[in-house]
């Protein structure tokens, strides 16, 4: 069997971990022959971005961040003919099966791929950790242990000037990073895309904590928090770094802080700065907890292949690793849960 292997969307410490124990199992246990998909989606639809993946290929990449296979957030859903050219690629490259690694809109693909005939099996990986299904997707906790550590030094400076810091997150629909590290790292406001926040509530908080006799606060904010000036304010308000969607039609975020800590300023008279950690959470080799789920990921995803169990995703459920179906991971975000919220609520202000 020829199995091929993209990854799509955004990158993720652990994807390389997933395709060494992809290749590995499915090279040494099932004979199977690994072509290497490049840039997602998108290596289905041009021509050069498909090459045989040997052991050798994929020694090595376990602890590296990013991934060999480079990624795009290609929709081919988007693309004329582009679902045709797919399996005109599949036909010409005999693939026999593919295992797509990505978030929502990679998977959302291989869910509708699936519908049409191709077979499929999907690995949940995003740091958002907003997948249904899955109590985590790898890359997650690389994420928040980056967060978190920025948080505890932030703590220092914050408090050496008497100062407000905000620390902006990523988190588009999800506030997942936003809620651990902060409760991690024990942020005195959270704010997620999950609860609409009032910046009168929150400059209030600030000032109960200083007239505590606290002269600093930590805010963690997810980049897509929502909030609303007060409870009166009619619209709330999206602080985006510019209009421009990507292929699936998502804006680009990041920057709310700013606005934020304006308005922090202005409503507490505290002087306020704002760090935007970005792509470093992104970035560099995953922790052990991710090398571990992803290497799991991956052998039960060529297990599945082998099985013929297609249209699944893998999936963490307790300490398990289960099939899911993709149909069931498109369908919604994976948000928190309220009684975490409810928990991080008790050391706000
Ligand atoms: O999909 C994961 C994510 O990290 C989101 O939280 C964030 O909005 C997005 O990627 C940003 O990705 P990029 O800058 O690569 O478009």
């Amino acid at each position: 069997m020829r199995v091929g292997i993209l990854t799509g969307g955004g990158d993720c410490p652990g994807t390389n971990a997933v395709i060494r124990a992809v290749a590995r199992k499915g090279i040494l246990n099932y004979k199977f022959e690994i072509l290497g998909i490049f840039e997602g989606w998108k290596g289905l639809l041009k021509d050069g971005l498909i090459r045989p993946l040997q052991l050798n290929d994929v020694s090595g990449i376990l602890p590296r961040g990013g991934t060999i296979l480079r990624t795009s957030r290609t929709n081919p859903f988007k693309i004329d003919n582009g679902v045709a050219l797919i399996k005109e690629n599949l036909k010409k490259y005999k693939i026999d099966a593919l295992v797509a690694i990505g978030g929502e809109d990679t998977l959302g693909v291989a869910a509708k791929l699936y519908q049409d005939g191709i077979r499929v099996v999907g690995v949940p990986k995003t740091i958002d950790n907003d997948v249904m299904g899955t109590d985590r997707t790898f890359g997650f906790d690389t994420a928040l242990n980056i967060a978190t550590e920025a948080i505890d030094r932030v703590h220092t400076t914050a408090e050496s000037h008497n100062r407000v810091m905000l620390v902006e997150v990523m988190g588009r629909h999800a506030g997942w990073i936003a809620i651990e590290s902060g409760i991690a790292g024990g942020a005195d406001v959270i704010l997620i895309p999950e609860k609409t926040t009032f910046v009168s509530e929150i400059c209030n908080l600030i000032k109960r904590r200083h007239n505590r006799g606290k002269d600093f606060s930590i805010v963690v904010v997810a980049e897509g928090a929502k909030m609303k000036m007060s409870p009166e304010s009619k619209d709330e308000e999206l602080v985006l770094q510019d209009k421009k969607l990507d292929s699936f039609g998502h804006v680009r975020l990041g920057g709310i802080a700013y606005k934020l800590a304006e308005l922090i300023e202005a409503g507490t008279g505290y002087e306020t700065r704002v760090v935007i950690l970005g792509h470093i959470q992104r970035g560099g080799s995953p922790t052990a907890f991710d090398r571990v789920l992803a290497t799991r990921f991956g052998v039960h995803a060529i297990d599945l292949i082998y099985q013929g169990q297609f249209g699944n995703m893998v999936a963490l459920q307790g300490t398990k690793i289960v099939p899911y179906p993709l149909s069931s991971v498109v369908s919604q975000i994976k948000t928190i849960d309220p009684e975490m919220i409810e928990t991080a609520e008790v050391f706000f202000g």
